[in-house]
């Protein structure tokens, strides 16, 4: 007999890529998931496909704008309290150095940054009052390797790193762990149209695939792109039970991408 309470998790940034696979982990292992994105009709496709892998967990659509705080509210208003809330919704775009505007580098924080600490602070207090918690931020092997073509990115991947920290030991002895997870390169439809900009949308994928590795990832040990479903292994670890002891650190699952031996 199965006795493991049952959980709810939300995932923000989740109709697509990373943060879908990761949905569709949880929902399959049983888990009440929260599905997100900022639009109405890809949330609710997206909930509607997780379901159809998993018939027996409840799964909600809730559209809300996480990177503003009007949207954070209409997300924890529609869901009031989560035990796993994993910090996914992100954007990335190359953009050079010199050219990127303010209005750049504030949507970058509030997007990438801002959305993980406002939603951190309303659900990590329950998370404490019932003895259980997990709270992921999806960071990026950039929060390592600043990358040259995108450092608005790479500066907000590197905040996570110590805000998660700074909220473990906000949360310290109370059954709630917080923690990052830094994906390498990802095979996702916002990495699909990245790579395309990069080396050229005129030669097929997979060949594409393997230069944008080879001449931009070149210390990468996997020799290919990460799936979402191997990023959404990890993170099902480090949300479980198992993981009681893991918390205020940075794990990798990106593919050796990252040269140092520790982050
Ligand atoms: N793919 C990689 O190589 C890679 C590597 C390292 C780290 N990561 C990190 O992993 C996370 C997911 O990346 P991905 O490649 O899966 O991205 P993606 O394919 O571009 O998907 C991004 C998701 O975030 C949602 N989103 C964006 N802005 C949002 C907002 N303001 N409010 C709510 N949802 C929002 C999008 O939904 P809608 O468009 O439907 O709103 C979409 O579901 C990001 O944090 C990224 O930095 C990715």
């Amino acid at each position: 007999m199965n006795t493991a309470p049952r959980r709810t998790v939300l995932v923000t940034g989740s109709t697509s890529g990373i943060g879908e696979a990761i949905c569709a982990a949880f929902a399959r292992d049983g888990a009440d998931v929260v599905v997100n994105g900022r639009d109405p009709q890809r949330t609710d496709a997206a909930a509607e496909r997780i379901r159809a892998t998993a018939p027996h967990s409840e799964i909600r659509a809730v559209a809300a704008d996480v990177s503003t705080a009007d949207g954070v509210r209409v997300l924890t208003d529609a869901v009031p309290e989560v035990d796993v809330l994993v910090n996914n919704a992100g954007i990335f775009e190359a953009r050079p150095a010199f050219e990127i505007t303010d209005e750049e580098w504030i949507r970058y924080f509030e997007t990438n940054v801002l959305s993980g600490v406002r939603l951190t602070r309303h659900y990590a207090p329950g998370m404490m009052r019932r003895g259980w918690g997990r709270v992921v931020f999806i960071s990026s092997e950039s929060a390592i390797n600043t990358p040259k073509e995108m450092i608005h990115y790479g500066a907000t991947k590197t905040t996570q790193l110590a805000v998660a920290r700074g909220f473990a030991q906000a949360v310290a002895g109370t059954g709630v762990t917080v923690n990052t997870v830094l994906p390498g390169p990802t095979l996702t439809p916002g990495v699909e149209v990245f790579i395309a900009d990069r080396v050229g949308d005129n030669i097929p994928f997979e060949e594409a695939e393997r230069r944008f590795i080879a001449e931009e990832r070149p210390t990468s040990l996997l020799g290919r792109l990460i799936r979402p479903e191997e990023v959404a292994s990890l993170v099902r670890y480090v949300a479980s039970d198992g993981a009681s002891a893991t918390t205020g650190a940075a794990l990798r699952v990106d593919g050796g991408v990252l040269s140092s031996i520790i982050p």
